[in-house]
């Protein structure tokens, strides 16, 4: 049986626009490209419906909090890449810098020292309205509050105001209508700038290293979330995205596949270690778009999609033990789209001749460099999910 089709005005009708708007969307390439109808009319499909619905039907934006209290661990980074790969799916993105050292400012191609107004600026007077500080960034669908070093000075300076730890959500309340998805970039310490971005967000992703203190570091974090639960009723999504990943290296598969036990349904498809994401800030770029065919830029990516994907989805995928999500990765990027994921499948088994070049990690190279790991090898059987500390979250 041939599946549904639809007509512009029927598309229009669904999403509850005006069929010019459609043909924006269109445009834009974010429905991808129509079929042809009997008379060579456009003609939809269910895919193409359902993600006009999607963008007729926006509301309140995903709020994404980027946060580690430990430096250096792809905090701006992810924040960097994800916003602009979100904008690439056509997502209205603002992407908000609470750091002081500015880095996510400086990706922009802002030089924090020649801005008048910060986020800083924003936090501590009162009467100063977020559209006076939201920048455009050269990347389009993707707006900016910046930061600068004022924003070490913050602290004190909202220590008396009431409701401290819900300024940011107060300012940005007013603007929700405007952005499918608002991202964070946290300093690199639980202050009161990363609780403000924490109430203002609804998902935290957590960026961290595959080294041995990194459960440590996810344990502290853990307390912080529970205690905004209990103190002011606040729940989040807590993601966690191992970062600059060298499987070539036997303690981070060992971290790996400790941290897909400990935290399981939380851990999210590795970013690997690649020397592009260096290069790219350095083009005020991010990778997706200086490099777009690197391992890194894929897999951030699939990081976008996975963000935005509705609940049941997303879940159903992070049923599935890391050791599997990959190998199914791997076998998709090889030309076996078709496989259908099985949470019984033991990819010990199913991947065993890969090699990888991490430093490198050029996607478009034949073979493993695309996907492929050795963590395979090393992966415990997907025995299915074992209740784990993160579990509660
Ligand atoms: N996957 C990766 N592979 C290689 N290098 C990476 C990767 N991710 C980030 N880096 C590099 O690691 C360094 C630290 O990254 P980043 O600035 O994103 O961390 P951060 O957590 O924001 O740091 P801070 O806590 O100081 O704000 C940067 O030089 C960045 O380019
Ligand atoms: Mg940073």
């Amino acid at each position: 049986m041939a599946s549904k089709t639809y007509t512009l005005d029927e598309l229009a009708a669904l999403a509850g626009v005006a069929s010019a708007q459609v043909l924006e969307w269109e445009a834009k390439g974010w429905l991808g490209e129509p079929g042809s109808g009997a008379g060579g009319e456009p003609s939809y499909g269910f895919e193409q419906a359902e993600r006009c619905v999607e963008l007729g039907g926006r509301g309140i934006p995903r709020r994404i909090c980027v946060v580690n209290q430990k430096g250096g661990v792809g905090k701006t980074t992810t924040a960097f890449t994800l916003a602009a790969a979100l904008a690439d799916m056509g997502r209205r993105v603002l992407a908000v810098d609470l750091d002081a050292q500015a880095n996510l400012t400086t990706s922009f191609g802002f030089d924090p020292d020649e801005l008048d107004l910060t986020s800083a600026d924003l936090l501590t007077e009162e009467g100063l309205l977020p559209e006076e500080v939201i920048l455009e960034t050269g990347l389009e669908g993707v707006h900016a509050i910046p930061g600068d070093i004022k924003l070490a000075g913050v602290e004190t300076r909202i220590q008396d105001v009431l409701m401290r730890e819900r300024i940011l959500q107060t300012k940005l309340e007013p603007l929700f209508e405007r952005y499918d998805v608002i991202v964070f970039d946290c300093p690199p310490n639980l202050s009161r700038i990363t609780i403000n971005a924490l109430t203002a967000s609804n998902e935290v992703v957590v960026p961290i290293e595959t080294q041995s203190y990194s459960i440590k570091a996810i344990s502290d974090l853990t307390s912080t979330f529970q205690l905004l639960k209990e103190k002011l009723g606040h729940e989040l999504k807590v993601w966690i995205l191992p970062t600059k990943v060298d499987r070539r290296m036997k303690l981070a598969v060992d971290i790996l596949d400790a941290l897909d036990e400990g935290f399981p349904g939380q851990i999210l498809d590795p970013i690997h270690i690649d020397s592009n994401l260096i290069r790219a800030p350095i083009l005020c770029l991010p990778v997706t778009r200086a490099f777009p065919k690197t391992r890194s830029s894929l897999e951030y990516g699939r990081l976008a999609r996975f963000l935005v994907l509705p609940d049941e989805e997303r879940t159903q995928w992070m049923d599935l033990p890391l050791a599997t999500r990959h190998d199914v990765i791997a076998r998709m990027e090889q030309g076996h789209a078709d496989l259908v994921p099985d949470a019984g499948t033991n990819a010990a088994e199913t991947n065993d001749a890969e090699t990888n070049d991490a430093e490198t990690g050029d996607a478009s190279a034949p073979g493993p460099n695309a996907t492929g790991d050795a963590s395979a090898k090393t992966a415990k059987p997907a025995s299915g999910r074992r209740k784990g500390i993160a579990s509660k979250h």
